[in-house]
């Protein structure tokens, strides 16, 4: 015993116990046998240890078990010792009542004092052990729950296994060790939930155990190696070649690469096929849907650009009635006009949504309105980016005003931003073009969409050339370009003829439908 501090054996109702110090769980087995032991033996004659002020720390399911019988009195041995803990696991170890301790109790309340901060110093000093010792049990709580569960389970089988009263070599039977569970720390829930399953019903050994563990981690490192240069913007297409690394055809080489380096060629092909399929499956992705909800689909890291023109939040329900002309209006439409305060928290998600999914390195362009060009820069610098600065596109013919009060707005606005990280794309085209402004007419002719009934399809269709100009600045042939308000397609219809990959977003099925017909067709 451990005790340090005078202690006394008195007789004492049940009721002065009020608290608990557990080291492990209840085993309500174990309880149930203890029960039947008091039915047919009565009150164990060794008291149950509780501090002073009524917390029992050495007697837990005895206590269970005489609470259960309706015994309401029984001794106790009142003491007050330096460490809770250390007390109660000597007397866990040295009762013939109780189960053994396993790794598997010590792990556990290792993690239990750490969830309520105690450090792993002072869990060190608690329990006489060493710092690498108290670390080693606690990163056995990377072990997924239901694989642990399997691990405890297999302690409590072969104690019960054990003689009725005592168990002393508990665990001869259990497979497990904390030393061989650090096998499996680093693999996935189901790797682990399968290995220990394997070794608990004795379908392999711990030999085994150890072999499929390091081939786990192997092809588990291969399809790391897989995602890294495949991205994740198709979650199906990457499942499907680390599916095929996990068939295990892979390990060889890789072993040779990891550890000589040399180059994994047939690795390598099964990146460049599923490279291939996904060019082939994505290169124009076309999605109708909530920006927000879409973008939180898509992986991080991995577009190549943004080019965006979302709502400006400039309509106005105000009309102009001009003689012998049709109404001139400034109401584009509800898309255009979100409630007041949402606007510059919009702003902030969509800088947010931008920045996760970008690859660091990735340049791009939103447009927005005049009123709200500063704050935009603002929202998306406080999001991450780095702002290089403003884009304007100069309309030419900007159209006549028509209250002639007030200047003919000409300039259409965007902010330029970059995700640091990475060296970016700026292929500078020399002046006039690489100058911050570009001119342009409106799109007009041709290139305007219309409705069934000649009316114009969408109010802000921006024209190709801007898009254009942008797409060659901040782009390479074969990036992946998003637009996540893509109206009628302009800045998709780009990117396919230049040979860009495509992605963008649009709510609306109207425009969604022109966009796709205009992009795909
Ligand atoms: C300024 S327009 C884009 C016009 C486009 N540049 C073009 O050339 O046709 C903005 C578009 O964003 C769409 N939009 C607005 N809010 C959206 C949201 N939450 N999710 C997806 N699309 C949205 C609108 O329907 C509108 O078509």
């Amino acid at each position: 015993m451990l005790l340090d501090t005078p202690s006394s054996v008195l007789l004492k109702p049940l009721a002065f116990i009020t608290a608990f110090h557990e080291v492990r769980p209840l085993n309500p087995a174990y309880v149930e046998r203890l029960r039947q032991k008091v039915r047919a033996i009565g009150v164990k004659p060794y008291p149950l240890s509780v501090t002073p002020e009524g917390v029992l720390f050495g007697g837990r399911h005895r206590y269970e078990a005489f609470k259960a019988e309706g015994i309401t009195e029984c001794l106790m041995h009142i003491a007050q010792p330096a460490s809770l803990d250390r007390e109660a696991i000597e007397l866990n170890r040295a009762s013939e009542d109780a189960l053994p301790m396993s790794f598997v109790d010590y792990a556990e309340m290792v993690w239990r004092k750490q969830a309520a901060d105690v450090t792993q110093k002072t869990i060190a000093e608690e329990l006489g052990w060493s710092r690498e010792k108290v670390r080693d049990f606690a990163t056995l709580a990377k072990i997924d729950r239901r694989a642990w569960e399997v691990v405890g389970a297999t302690f409590r089988v072969s104690a019960l296994a054990q003689d009725e009263e005592v168990a002393p070599s508990f665990g001869a039977t259990a497979p497990f060790t904390e030393g061989l569970l650090r096998n499996i720390l680093y693999l996935t829930a189901e790797q682990q939930l399968d290995l220990v399953q394997d070794l608990a019903s004795g379908r392999i050994n711990k030999n085994k155990f150890k072999v499929q563990a390091e081939g786990y981690r192997t092809r588990n490192a291969i399809a790391d190696y897989v995602r890294y240069h495949l991205g994740e913007i198709d979650r199906e297409i990457v499942d499907e070649a680390t599916a095929e690394v996990m068939r295990g055809a892979y390990d060889a080489e890789w072993i040779a690469f990891a550890d000589d380096g040399i180059d994994p060629p047939k690795l390598n092909r099964l990146v460049e096929a599923a490279r291939a399929r996904f060019a082939e499956k994505h290169s124009l992705i076309l999605i109708q849907g909530d920006f927000h909800a879409e973008m939180a689909k898509l992986g991080e890291a991995s577009v190549d650009a943004v080019i965006t023109d979302p709502p400006y939040r400039i309509s106005t329900d105000r009309v102009y009635r001009l003689a012998n002309q049709a109404d001139w209006n400034k109401n584009f439409g509800a898309w255009d006009n979100p409630p007041e305060g949402e606007f510059l928290a919009d702003i902030r998600r969509w800088a947010d949504a931008f920045f996760r999914v970008m690859k660091p390195g990735a340049s791009g362009f939103l447009f927005v309105g005049e009123p709200s060009l500063n704050i935009a820069q603002a929202l998306f610098d406080a999001a991450g980016f780095e702002i290089k600065g403003s884009f304007f596109w100069c309309r030419s013919n900007p159209g006549t005003s028509v209250t002639k009060a007030d200047f003919m707005p000409a300039m259409d606005h965007a902010i330029q931003f970059v995700k640091p990280g990475a060296r970016r794309t700026f292929n500078y085209p020399g002046e006039p073009e690489g100058f911050n402004w570009f001119q342009s007419p409106i799109c007009g002719g041709h290139e305007r969409l219309k409705t069934p009934k000649g009316e114009t399809l969408h109010p802000t269709q921006k024209p190709e050339a801007v898009i254009r100009h942008l797409m060659d600045l901040i782009t390479l042939p074969g990036d992946l370009v998003l637009d996540g308000f893509m109206g009628t397609g302009t800045t998709g219809k780009v990117a396919r003829d230049t040979g860009r990959r495509f992605l963008g977003i649009e709510r609306d099925a109207g425009f969604f439908a022109a966009a796709r017909a205009r992009v795909e067709g």
